[in-house]
């Protein structure tokens, strides 16, 4: 009985597995119902009575053993299949994996960036918690003015110099400020208005601002850069239209409005009938900006201009709710894959 208790010892100690399939058979077996190990068990009666101790404590000593072993063989058998890399069966078919898309944010943005830059644009970047000077002040918009009130804004409560930026605009003076003419830069980010949240606004969303400063830059040129950005971007038969508005910052200022790439002018849901939609808002950079980050206004003069990301997305996409874009859900997000 001893000599058997000793076989399926010496036996143990040398089986390997390889697959599922050969650690079943190791558990039947060893550690199952109908196992060797079992079967010894039932032999126990037929041990002699001096001998049934020792006997005993063997068999639950082969017994550990065996469940021991069982143990660290799946254990081992699992590692080689989760790092199949270190173990690679080139026989097996590959194992289908699902590829992350970029949002339509960054998607839109990323398209923008490249149209920009191949007009010479580079990319710059400012913070999203600014002061009142980058935000307000810098950019031409005068003491407890309601210009300040365009747009609502978060202030921090233990500092109310402290704020969320309530749009890009506030890098070009970052830019302005800690470089020399010329710039010729798109600032794309994050902004944040106290608003309330509905399916046209809400209380973040990003713009890509564009500035361009030199000698005699002049309106036409702002024209022509929006112009070929909106045909790249929209399609090339877009028309774009300017219409005199205000903004602190620019003068004269101007909304930007293109031709609806869907009805192509002839009036829709999109368009409200009107046959245009607007991109954004521009202007010649108001020379007092200038002159508050150190640019003489007599020698240089250039043009900005800022866009809502989400509005461009929401136009190029036809999509109808803002929230849309900030709510990740996957069965929104997954339309955009591979665009
Ligand atoms: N900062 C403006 C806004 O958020 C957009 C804007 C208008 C930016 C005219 C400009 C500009 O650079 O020239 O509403």
């Amino acid at each position: 009985m001893f000599d058997q208790v000793e076989k399926v010892h010496k036996e143990l100690a040398q089986v390997l597995v390889a697959n599922a399939s050969e650690l079943e058979a190791f558990r039947i077996r060893f550690i199952s119902k109908k196992s060797v190990i079992t079967g010894l068990f039932d032999a126990f009666k037929t041990v002699p009575n001096d001998q049934k101790k020792a006997f005993g404590e063997a068999l639950n000593e082969l017994k550990k053993e065996a469940n021991t072993k069982f143990k660290s063989l799946a254990a081992n058998l699992q590692s080689i299949t989760t790092h199949p890399s270190e173990h690679p069966d080139v026989s097996l078919p590959s194992t289908p994996f699902q590829i992350g898309g970029l949002h339509p944010i960054n998607i839109v943005k990323n398209r923008m960036i490249e149209i920009f830059e191949r007009q010479g644009f580079n990319v710059s970047e400012g913070p999203e918690m600014e002061d009142d000077w980058h935000n307000f002040t810098a950019l031409n918009f005068p003491n407890n003015h309601p210009a300040r009130e365009m747009q609502d804004t978060y202030f921090l409560e233990k500092d109310p110099d402290r704020l969320l930026r309530t749009h890009t605009s506030t890098v070009q003076i970052r830019l302005m400020e800690h470089g020399k003419p010329p710039f010729r830069s798109i600032m794309p980010g994050r902004v944040y208005r106290n608003e309330a949240i509905s399916a046209r606004a809400h209380c973040f969303f990003h713009q890509v601002e564009g500035l361009y400063i030199d000698r005699n830059v002049g309106f036409k040129d702002l024209k022509q850069s929006i112009y070929h950005f909106s045909r790249e971007f929209f399609g090339k038969d877009t028309q774009i239209r300017f219409r005199p508005s205000y903004f602190p910052f620019t003068e004269p200022s101007a909304e930007v409005d293109i031709s609806c790439f869907i009805c192509k002018g002839k009036g829709c849901k999109i368009c409200k009938n009107s046959g245009w939609v607007e991109i954004g808002g521009s202007g010649m950079v108001d020379p007092n900006v200038l002159q508050n980050c150190r640019i003489d206004s007599k020698e240089f003069s250039g043009f900005a201009f800022g866009m809502g990301i989400e509005r461009i997305a929401m136009l190029k996409y036809e999509i109808d709710d803002i929230r849309l874009f900030s709510e990740n859900d996957v069965r929104f997000l997954r339309q955009f894959n591979g665009l």
